[in-house]
């Protein structure tokens, strides 16, 4: 049974939000995951093509930037976090651009293992005035070679030491299987730091004994294998089951224009939801590798659940107001708080 008597909890006050937010830079976070490069190919459409009924794109800009587990880096770095990534790409154009990237960053990427039989994760987005025209992807996503998983468990055994904290970025890509999870997830347990998931539904049981899973509503209730039941009291048991499978410390459900709602263990759980911050929405796309960067780092610094969910829900609020896969920094989140 759920308590729904008991009053809310109090959310936590601006000062202790931003006293978190002072301890953010240079706190250390490794990041597991599926990398990913999103291209955008921009242009203007002038007439349609004599060849087949498709328009003729004039392209007029080229850009990259780091999508998935990618973004994830990206969103710590932008934060102040000190990053390491883990992850495999191939020997390709997209998989160097994806490492200069990083390294322009200050991303140390020892980790990145470079696997000859797969390709790079590539999706390439031709826009033609702000529309989307097409998407191209290119991936290998089976599982990984027995030398390519060897290559990756041994980079975590280098890299996970000098961890305040570990994010599993899960796209289901192939980098996080079962022998990646176990070891992450027991070393982080030794050694006392949170470690966090953004799960794929398909490898829910594995994520068992984590600090906190982020699923949105909808790969929540696959997590469960239920289907989706509206309102708030369905969103309360589900949370509570979850818990329940998954032994972890606790779970966040994002569920866009409604907020959040954090459920941590106890004899009852305990339920905080948490309404949206947004003011503005322009693109809500890469919100969920927001909140997963902010509340990680912010339990890298020290925080409590609720307070680092506090400011991962104001995080959010931010980037889903800018156009594209965006991210937000120390400065600019402070400024929300106030
Ligand atoms: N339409 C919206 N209006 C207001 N806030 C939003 C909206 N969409 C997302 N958010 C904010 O972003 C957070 C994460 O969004 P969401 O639940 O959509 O995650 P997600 O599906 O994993 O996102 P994505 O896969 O695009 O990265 C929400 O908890 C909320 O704070
Ligand atoms: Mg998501």
């Amino acid at each position: 049974m759920i308590n729904t008597r008991t009053m809310p909890p109090r959310l936590p006050e601006r000062k202790e939000l931003l006293r978190t937010i002072a301890r953010f830079s240079g706190r250390r976070v490794l990041v597991v995951g599926d990398l990913m490069l999103d291209q955008y190919v921009r242009g203007a459409v002038g007439r349609i093509s004599p060849e087949a009924p498709v328009p003729v794109v004039r392209v007029t800009g080229e850009s990259h930037i780091p999508g998935g587990a990618g973004n994830v880096v990206n969103n710590l770095a932008s934060l102040g976090a000190k990053v390491s990534v883990l992850g495999v790409i191939g020997e390709d154009d997209a998989g160097a651009r994806l490492v200069e990237h990083f390294r322009g960053r200050g991303v140390n990427v020892e980790g990145v293992c470079v696997d000859v039989e797969r390709q790079t994760t590539q999706k390439c987005r031709v826009i033609a005035e702000r529309q989307q025209v097409v998407r191209f992807d290119r991936e290998t996503s089976g599982p990984l070679s027995h030398a390519t998983e060897s290559r990756l468990l041994a980079s975590l055994d280098a890299e996970l030491p000098d961890a305040d904290a570990v994010i599993l970025s899960d796209y289901g890509k192939g980098v996080i299987n079962p022998r990646v999870l176990s070891r992450a997830i027991g070393a982080a347990r030794r050694r006392g730091i949170p470690v966090t998931v953004d799960p794929k539904p398909e490898h829910f049981r594995l994520y068992k004994g984590v600090t906190c899973v982020t699923p949105n509503t909808s790969e929540a209730w696959a997590c469960m294998r239920r289907d989706a039941k509206p309102g708030s009291d369905a969103i309360d048991a589900l949370g509570a089951d979850i818990l329940k499978v998954l032994k972890s410390r606790s779970v966040l459900i994002t569920r866009g224009p409604d907020g959040m709602s954090l459920f941590e263990e106890g004899r009852r759980p305990r339920i905080t939801h948490i309404p949206t911050q947004a003011r503005e929405v322009f693109d809500v796309s890469g919100a969920g590798d927001t909140v997963i960067s902010t509340l990680t780092l912010a339990l890298a610094a020290g925080a409590p659940l609720r307070r680092a969910a506090a400011l991962a829900n104001h995080a959010a609020g931010i980037v889903v107001a800018k156009l594209g896969t965006a991210t937000t920094d120390a400065k600019e989140l402070a400024r929300a708080i106030r």
